[in-house]
């Protein structure tokens, strides 16, 4: 059998480069190696504050989006989280046995909830546990994500081993698949944060346009030494020649040589065509899902039964382990 993939993607605006190049693309990449799980998290988009319309439109919107990148619904499930009820009752069931030390310290809670940590809602600190659920509940081997996410899925080992040794073992233990380039593309606009669907200012969008995507490049941020060079220290530049080495296959070296003696605009020129090419079909089969959205809308109306179907059988047997539910059932054949 092979290795079961589950990744998730929140709904939380419009998918960006980084979410592309660190996990989306990977997700497709992998799709005939693998037994595939993608879902749309809109639980998960939830925990920080959305507009209702706006969640119904992104949600479409991702998972349109996540269809014209190469998700293939004949070989990958595709749903939506809020779709099948068995994530929240898993959710609550493994909050009963996860330590508040171990959410304390979750970097994205404290980066998220920043200087509001008493007015956030509570789902905000209970997301990673939420996380967990998703991933256990379909007993998957491997999660596909950028570094960001790393912290969570250990987080989620964590959890499964100590449902497993306190009630025998149930759940699978999950790793994490990390790519070795893209797992953090930076802001355009500020290259010591992660580009980020929330920040549209320093993220390109999946959907924008040559031009937008040109005048973007062109602003990004560098630097004043003017040398191409391969070079972590130069942040700015970096984000942008790893954008470069992934859609266009060069090596470091590579770039380095191709590049000598010219200045940053010519990177910026080719590392915004690379985009606006790398983008060109993805958006097409956009417009194409947006001329006939019931296409998506069947898409996801059959992956949320067959989610269903999958983790149905681990969330009763979370619950029978727990004590839950076998005792109702015998006292009632009983009487
Ligand atoms: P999110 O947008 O937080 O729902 O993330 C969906 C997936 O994209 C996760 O696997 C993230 O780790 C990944 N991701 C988000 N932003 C970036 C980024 N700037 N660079 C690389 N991967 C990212
Ligand atoms: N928390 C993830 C993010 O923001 C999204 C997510 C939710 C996820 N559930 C998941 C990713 C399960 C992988 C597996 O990026």
């Amino acid at each position: 059998m092979q290795p079961r993939v589950f990744s998730g993607i929140q709904p939380s605006g419009s998918p960006t480069l980084g979410n592309y190049l660190g996990a989306i693309r990977n997700w497709a990449e992998g799709q005939d190696k693998f037994d595939n799980i993608f879902c749309v998290v809109d639980l998960h988009a939830l925990t920080l504050p959305q507009n209702p319309r706006e969640l119904r439109q992104n949600t479409w919107e991702t998972a349109a989006m996540l269809l014209a990148a190469g998700i293939d619904p004949d070989r990958s499930l595709l749903f939506v989280q809020s779709h099948v009820p068995e994530h929240t009752a898993l959710t609550w069931l493994l909050n009963t046995i996860t330590p508040m030390g171990w959410l304390n310290r979750m970097t994205q809670f404290k980066t998220k909830a920043g200087s509001e940590r008493d007015s956030v809602g509570a789902g905000l600190y209970n997301y990673p546990v939420l996380m967990a659920a998703d991933i256990l509940a379909y007993g998957a081997n491997l999660v596909p994500v950028g570094d960001d996410q790393k912290q969570h899925v250990e987080l989620t080992r964590d959890i499964a081993e100590r449902f497993n040794t306190l009630f025998g073992e149930t759940l699978t233990v999950p790793q994490p698949l990390i790519p070795e380039v893209g797992a953090r593309i930076m802001a355009l606009d500020d290259p010591s944060r992660k580009m980020s669907k929330s920040e549209p200012a320093g993220a390109i969008s999946l959907s924008d346009a040559p031009d937008v995507v040109r005048k973007k490049i062109a602003r990004a941020v560098t630097d004043s030494l003017g040398i191409v060079r391969f070079d972590p220290s130069q942040a700015g530049l970096y984000n942008l020649l790893s954008i470069h080495r992934i859609l266009s296959g060069l090596s470091p070296q590579e770039m380095e040589a191709r590049f000598e003696g010219q200045g940053y605009r010519v990177v910026k020129d080719e590392v915004a065509s690379l985009i606006s090419d790398a983008l060109k079909p993805l958006q097409d089969r956009y417009a194409a899902f947006q001329r006939e959205p019931e296409i998506v809308d069947r898409i996801l109306a059959e992956g949320a039964d067959r989610a269903h179907d999958l983790a149905a059988p681990t969330v009763r047997r979370v619950e029978e382990s727990m004590g839950l539910r076998a005792r109702i059932q015998s006292t009632a054949s009983a009487l």
